[in-house]
């Protein structure tokens, strides 16, 4: 069982990170207090989840968790519920609620037993090319790759949340945007995570007009917990949508004032490219773990892909037994996490432009293969692992969030600008910011990213191609019924976290919040280190050493804002302590 002494680390650990914090945490803890007393997080020693039989809301923000609730008390479907909660994060939490990026849902109809997968990712504009981001001595510029106008892809939110509410939604997309038009018009009170990101990401905001005047005061000042935060181009961006759909942000006004704001400074985005932005319907990932069917995102995610080959490797092993967080089994999650990361280095990508070996790569047969090369006692050195060959072919910022109605529908849906804050660049005069998610392709094959992550050919930079994400909505049925729904931000850590959630569940039998509050590990083949979060103990660090492993202490890794559902129709929510704002509220 999670000890709280754990949990309380883990919330210092992401909140300390800046001078002053002490004073912000007590302040965020004196503002969470009555989210805690209701939702009860914590009851002693014992992580308690949220309960409810009719519908249930997890996300990052209580704001949004309220507003999606109220969706579904007055009868919408979890799909009205999330694209609610989704904008109102574009307006709540602008590091990473956004209309300026892009992002994945899954939603499992359990009653005609389907399950499919929306793509919003953002695409590069049609002016970009593969070397786009090398400076002249051939080497990545990262300013120019990470908070820079031409960072930014072509944005898909917006197609992506009106595609979702027209096809399997019951409420018009201006109805959705209520709750976000009112936040975003009228303001709403900053809790501390907000001030204390806006304080960590000043300098780059600053030094941009646009993103100055919105997030900062007239004087120039911070804004501090409690303060009222009104973002009135952001409200006339989103009613513009409410009149018009999609229309209202990819043609007229709004879209004229993306392409102004790249005519400031070398940005590639038109208003052809913004026309022509398109969302896709995919077949999710599918795979099979100890008896459960696991859905999650196909590419250009690779998310879907390698939670099912490792959970396939790490079928073989009898990971209940050698116990939660044990070095045993850390060992065992390291070594099958490396084998996957080694093969995402070289064979992802957007599979509208390159062939990618989803059946090799989940197959059992290929983990089978995988999980002969792991000695059980010894850590192989990440140098002698190289991308294996899954034959055959076939033709930290981002935000999770859950949602389960009464109807029987799941959403599992993770959104994102890239850091948090995107590029730090706001559209003047439409009040969002825009993305940087540019970086996420491969700018020099073999060279890493922001997140340490090598890639490929098959992640090169081409016109038009959706730059691959590592974003994992998840849905895992258990006899044909929901029985998790989760996700998670965190960069290349997405996978692992979602990967620990749903094995904290299945082969630890934690319950939900205790699942997700969970110490996490993280291993991403290259550099060659376990990660690890405070409360792993320093005996099973010592034990892993003697493997051979480096392991190394970080900050709290990803915020999975998940629900378990019992056999008997029980929801259960389980909000990520990781954040002070998650929240999870059911009815
Ligand atoms: N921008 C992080 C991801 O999509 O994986």
């Amino acid at each position: 069982m999670l000890k709280v002494r754990a949990i309380r680390s883990l919330i210092k650990q992401s909140t300390a990170a800046s001078p002053g914090r002490l004073l912000t945490l007590l302040t965020a803890l004196f503002v969470a207090a009555p989210l805690l007393a209701r939702e009860a997080i914590l009851e002693g020693d014992r992580a308690v989840p949220t309960e409810a039989r009719n519908g249930m809301v997890v996300t990052s923000h209580y704001l949004a968790t309220d507003e999606a609730l109220k969706v579904l008390e007055q009868g919408g479907n979890a799909v009205d519920a999330a694209v609610t909660a989704a904008f109102a994060l574009a307006v709540t939490q602008p590091r990473s609620g956004n209309i300026g990026g892009g992002g994945f849902m899954l939603i499992s109809f359990e009653q005609r037993d389907e399950v499919v997968a929306i793509d919003y990712r953002e695409k590069a504009p049609a002016a970009a090319s593969r070397d786009m981001f090398l400076g002249t001595d051939g080497n990545v510029d990262e300013a120019l790759s990470r908070y820079s106008r031409k960072s930014a892809g072509v944005p898909g939110t917006v197609a992506g949340l009106a595609l979702a509410l027209e096809r399997y939604g019951t409420i018009s997309l201006a109805k959705a945007l209520e709750p976000a038009i009112r936040l975003a018009q009228e303001g709403f009170r900053v809790p501390p995570r907000f001030s204390d990101g806006i304080e960590n990401a000043a300098d780059r905001m600053r030094q941009h007009e646009s993103s100055r005047k919105v997030f900062f005061k007239p004087d120039g000042s911070s804004y501090e917990p409690g303060d009222l935060f009104v973002q009135k181009d952001l409200a006339a961006t989103l009613r513009r949508i409410a009149e018009q759909g999609s229309r209202g942000f990819y043609e007229g006004r709004t879209a004229d004032l993306i392409v102004e704001e790249m005519q400031r400074g070398g940005g590639l985005i038109t208003l052809e490219d913004l026309k022509s932005y398109r969302p896709v319907v995919r077949r999710p990932v599918h795979g099979s773990y100890r008896g459960y069917d696991i859905y999650s995102m196909s590419p250009p995610s690779s998310g879907g892909a390698h939670i099912v080959q490792i959970l396939n490797i790490l079928e073989g092993f009898p990971v209940a037994s050698t116990g939660h967080n044990s070095a045993a089994t850390i060992h065992l999650m390291a070594e099958a996490m490396k084998r996957a990361y080694a093969d995402r280095s070289k064979y992802l990508g957007d599979s509208d432009f390159v062939q990618v070996p989803i059946k090799g790569l989940t197959s059992k047969a290929y983990a089978e293969k995988l999980r002969g090369s792991i000695n059980q006692e010894r850590a192989s050195a990440s140098a002698t692992l190289l991308p294996d060959n899954p034959v055959p072919y076939e033709s930290n910022e981002t935000t999770h969030f859950s949602v389960m109605d009464r109807f029987g529908n799941a959403v599992s849906n993770t959104y994102t600008i890239n850091f948090s804050y995107g590029s730090h660049i706001l559209v003047d005069g439409a009040g969002f910011l825009l993305n940087n998610e540019m970086d996420d392709f491969s700018a020099k094959p073999g060279v890493a990213n922001a997140y340490g992550l090598i890639g490929g050919d098959a992640n090169s930079i081409e016109p038009n191609k959706r730059m691959l994400s590592s974003m994992s909505p998840t849905i895992v049925k258990r006899a044909g019924k929901n029985f998790l729904i989760t996700g998670s931000p965190g960069g290349s850590r997405i996978i692992t976290t979602t990967l620990q959630v749903l094995m904290n569940v299945i082969d630890h039998r934690l319950n939900i919040q205790a699942a997700v509050n969970a110490p996490r590990v993280h291993h991403q083949w290259l550099p060659d280190e376990i990660r690890i979060e405070e409360g792993i103990s320093p005996d099973t660090v010592r034990l892993l050493e003697q493997m051979g492993h480096t392991v190394t202490r970080r900050p709290a890794m990803g915020a999975s804002q998940s629900i378990m559902v019992d056999a008997d129709g029980t929801l259960y929510g389980g909000a990520d302590p990781r954040l002070s704002t998650s929240s999870a509220r059911g009815f």
